[in-house]
């Protein structure tokens, strides 16, 4: 890890006047399309800090997006990737192989669910992963249609957009999207019309009757889902909704992929979130938190599956490129070495407790509609005063105030109420409970 204090610093405002600049010239040279959640320029960042280039030292519960668990210079990263700089930057796999490479897909063999024998192909971003899982399970199938759900979230490329459910700023006036992508329901607890404990069976009921109705379950190749879904809100899908699922399309020859992208590699307190209900998926998508920060992306699946896609039919120029195939070596080396699942439970039970804790504490008529994830993917869903109507104003507000005082949140949501926290696995309690301190400050002002 860079030799960065793992101390919080503000000293001037938020953004600073060098950020300020930065900014100014952004705007003048990078497209509109591509935000940012808080201009800030980055100089340096590492464990569970962020510096700017004004010398304010920001928390970071963003990981750039659940991307980071081992912090943003993880020493084993920056030393294999170094290593690897310095011998080669590209050959292309499908030019000339190397062995990083190969081993990637071994470790993502070893690590994935299931005991069964495993191939993997490796990629550049998460939409690309998933896409290349759309193929894969087509091919092996020969159907064309594939199963999504509500509020799931899969990329920004044109398949992915389809496979996307929230409109706004993902798809609008971007059509037209792909063909034979269908969205049928998730058993999302805090929201189920008859509540979160029959969410589980009736969702995954519904869903398998749309599916049979409405498509016709012998025409699908694919029903591709997040474990926690991120994008959308950290929502759980409430229990006995996966295995239904998961059942469901083993019954019917459909490949079931489990989109592990944001919620893989110990971000739950688990190498991947299906581990939970003992879901073994037939092909697996992953990336952010792979490679401790190199892009870096991977469909890992049953061997035969994987294996049904002709020879030419998936890569591309830089998948698996060998600089982020060492990248991911040294991220794997540092989850297993600190073990991160581990940590990543730790911060659940103080986050969880301070949040509970600082529930308790505002007046009645709860704005904190609901508090849920698991690991270092934990949730808070604002919610207007006794009521369950969305409060996506008092999430911005709540962003807002975090972000002055010097710890980086971010939002999420369907109805963009949703307050994320995830921080990198490595980062240090103090810290963690220094930023929980700011939020409850921020709750106390709203
Ligand atoms: C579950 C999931 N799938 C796919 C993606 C797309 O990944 P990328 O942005 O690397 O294309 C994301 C990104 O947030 C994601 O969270």
């Amino acid at each position: 890890m860079s030799d960065i204090p793992q101390e919080r610093r503000v000293v001037t405002a938020i953004p600073g006047p060098k950020s300020v600049e930065l900014q100014a010239r952004r705007v003048a040279a990078v497209a509109a399309g591509v935000g940012s959640t808080l201009p800030v320029f980055t100089a340096r960042a590492g464990g569970g800090i962020i510096e700017d280039v004004d010398g304010n030292r920001l928390i970071d519960f963003g990981s750039g997006i659940a991307v980071t668990s081992v912090g943003a210079s993880a020493e084993a990263v920056v030393r294999r990737a170094s290593a690897q700089l310095a011998d080669f930057t590209h050959t292309c796999f499908m030019v000339t192989p190397y062995e990083g490479y190969v081993e990637v897909c071994e470790q993502l063999a070893e690590l994935t669910p299931g005991d069964h024998a495993k191939k993997s192909a490796l990629f550049n971003s998460g939409a690309e992963a998933v896409e290349n899982a759309v193929k894969i399970a087509r091919a092996w199938t020969k159907r064309t249609a594939v199963v999504v759900f509500d509020h799931g979230y899969h990329g920004r490329t044109n398949l992915t957009m389809a496979l996307t459910a929230k409109n706004m700023p993902y798809k609008q006036g971007f059509g037209p999207f792909a063909p034979e992508v269908y969205r049928v329901p998730v058993a999302y607890g805090y929201r189920w019309p008859t509540g979160a404990e029959n969410a589980g069976a009736e969702a995954s009921a519904q869903a398998i009757d749309e599916i049979t109705k409405q498509i016709g379950a012998d025409n699908v190749a694919a029903i591709i889902i997040e474990p926690v879904l991120g994008e959308g809100g950290f929502i759980e899908p409430a229990k006995g909704f996966l295995p239904a699922i998961a059942e469901f399309a083993k019954d019917n020859g459909i490949v079931f992929v489990a989109d592990e992208i944001q919620s893989g590699f110990c971000r739950t307190g688990q190498w991947f979130a299906c581990e939970d209900e003992g879901i073994v998926p037939d092909l697996i998508t992953t990336a952010k938190g792979i490679a401790g920060g190199l892009p870096l992306s991977a469909v890992t699946g049953r061997a035969e599956i994987m294996d049904a896609a002709h020879a030419g039919g998936l890569g591309g120029t830089y998948g698996g490129n060998p600089v982020a195939c060492a990248g991911a070596l040294g991220a794997i080396e540092t989850m297993r070495e600190m073990d991160l699942n581990g940590k990543a439970r730790r911060i659940e039970e103080v986050m969880k407790g301070r949040l509970a804790e600082m529930r308790s504490k505002l007046p009645d008529g709860d704005i904190i509609g609901d508090i849920r994830g698991r690991g270092a993917m934990i949730a808070i869903e604002l919610v207007k005063t006794g009521t369950k109507e969305p409060d996506a104003a008092a999430a911005g507000s709540l962003a807002k105030a975090c972000h002055a005082e010097g710890l980086l949140v971010l939002t999420c949501g369907t109805y963009g109420n949703v307050l994320r926290f995830l921080p990198p696995l490595v980062i240090g309690e103090d810290l963690l409970n220094e930023g929980l301190d700011i939020l409850e400050q921020a709750f106390a002002r709203l």
